[in-house]
């Protein structure tokens, strides 16, 4: 083992030891990221806590921003444990840490400035030389964590589901993610196979997939039942017969290419199409304790099912699935998945058809404008859609804004992997500049800014992006 990595080791052990020896009388609060990454994280903990007899409260944060931070550790808990945030306010939560608050950090954003901390116990992959938003998401330090306890490796798929949701399988899993996903299919728990990716895998019905795909998006596909009728029609495939629903596995080779090369035409332009069918077919992994008909036995689907919860303002349902639960808990996941989905159709729809007063495209940069139409919980998912439609072609880098209340914008970022740009950093230094804050990783990061800053926000990202 090379010294980084025995570091990063003894770093995983250290907060394992920590977690392993809480003690039951000091009150422990856990705050978490709304997103798949967060809510698989605090679901890991929240059993290994549990497990442990450790009374804790858990909380969600949408944003990240330093008035998060402080109401954190303005609570009154003994102990804080900060997870899927935390790094770029590791300043100041040491100071809170040597006045007597303990806070812990398990976080994989990447640091916004050089510091070492006294007081405070944190893991992030990046202060051992490791790339934390390719290598490993906060859910698989979480996974981590709980293994050195030992008895946890049934979490792994919700790890792995964590990582999706960072997108960190995209171009396939490396270096500890890899290693993660191995030991997954090696002991049985995960099954890898190369499939069309659509919601509910091979054995859904086709209508019902097609519908509830959200992840590649399809236009006038997605949330649409009808329109998901009629396009299976118009290309020859009977959505229903001899009274069963029809599903991926029923369709012979000639009827899949051309599910796939029509789904393809839908999302991307001729350029777009090799990018488009990557979306489309790719490595799928199932959970392989989940009943085959379980909506979430696809990681993906579960990972989606994750963040719609999160986004929607109940990240508790989420942690539920984590946790073990299904049955009601399963039933209101899917509810709040369908509003997530309904949502998001209805915010692609209004952008497309106001194209030209909603979106301003220059130098490969777009900016959209969704403040009075996106949440802002919303914002960053739409806006990575968008990037992969044919209508953003041309575009290297997505902007959305929409609105935190009547003085803040939220902002998010999209880069397509090839401009060489660290978007989190650039996001990060703006936002400063403009009485805001911000940060993320090289091709996803957020900000907020006053709202009276966004065309100044604007000029100066086009700025840095100039030749
Ligand atoms: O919110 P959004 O999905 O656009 O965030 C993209 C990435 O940027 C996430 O990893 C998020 O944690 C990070 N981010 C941040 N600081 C912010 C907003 C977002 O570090 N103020």
């Amino acid at each position: 083992m090379g010294k980084i990595r025995k570091r990063f080791e003894d770093q995983v052990i250290a907060v394992a030891n920590a977690i392993a020896n809480f003690p039951k009388d000091r009150n422990l609060l856990v705050a978490s990221h709304i997103d798949a990454d967060g809510i698989t994280s605090a679901g890991i903990i929240s059993t290994v806590l549990s497990d442990l007899h450790v009374p804790f409260h858990l909380t969600f944060f949408k944003q990240i921003l330093t008035g998060d931070v402080k109401s954190v550790v303005s609570k009154g808990y003994d102990s804080v444990l900060l997870m899927d945030f935390g790094t770029s306010h590791i300043e100041f939560l040491d100071r809170i840490a040597e006045e007597g608050l303990e806070v812990y950090i398990i976080d994989h954003h990447q640091p916004t400035l050089e510091y070492e901390p006294g007081r405070l116990l944190i893991l992030n992959p990046y202060f051992h030389g490791l790339d934390g938003s390719r290598e490993i998401s906060t859910s698989g330090l979480a996974y981590l964590i709980a293994k050195k306890m030992g008895g946890y490796e049934h979490l792994l798929p919700i790890a792995i589901a964590g990582a999706i949701g960072d997108r960190q399988h995209e171009g396939g899993f490396h270096g500890l993610n890899r290693k993660l996903l191995k030991y997954a299919v090696d002991s049985g728990l995960v099954r890898v196979i190369n499939e069309v990716n659509l919601f509910g895998g091979p054995k859904h019905p086709l209508l019902f997939a097609l519908e509830r795909t959200v992840d590649p998006y399809i236009p006038g596909i997605t949330s649409d039942q009808s329109a998901c009728f009629e396009f299976l029609t118009n290309i020859g495939i009977e959505p229903m017969k001899q009274g069963a629903w029809v599903t991926l596995r029923d369709l012979d080779e000639q009827k899949k290419r051309i599910l796939v090369s029509e789904l393809v035409k839908r999302i991307a332009s001729e350029s777009g199409k090799a990018s488009a069918a990557k979306k489309l077919i790719g490595e799928i992994y199932y959970w392989n304790f989940e009943d085959d008909s379980s909506p979430i036995k696809d990681l993906r689907d579960f990972s989606t099912i994750l963040n719609a919860c999160g986004r929607m303002g109940y990240g508790g349902f989420g942690v539920a699935l984590c946790m073990g639960y299904r049955g009601w808990y399963l039933a209101q996941a899917l509810k709040v998945y369908q509003e997530y989905r309904q949502n998001i159709s209805s915010a692609i729809k209004n952008i497309l058809s106001n194209f030209k007063e909603r979106v301003y495209v220059h130098n490969g940069l777009a900016f959209i404008s969704g403040e009075d139409i996106i949440q802002d919980t919303m914002i960053g998912t739409i806006t990575s859609i968008l990037l992969g439609l044919k209508e953003f072609e041309q575009v290297e880098i997505a902007i959305g804004f929409s609105k935190v209340n009547d003085n803040y914008l939220k902002v998010s970022g999209r880069a397509k992997a090839n401009t060489g740009l660290n978007l989190g950093k650039v996001m990060s230094e703006i936002s400063v500049n403009l009485e805001g804050e911000g940060g993320g990783h090289r091709l996803a990061a957020g900000c907020t800014i006053p709202v009276k800053y966004k065309d100044k926000f604007i000029k100066e990202l086009s700025a840095r992006l100039s030749p």
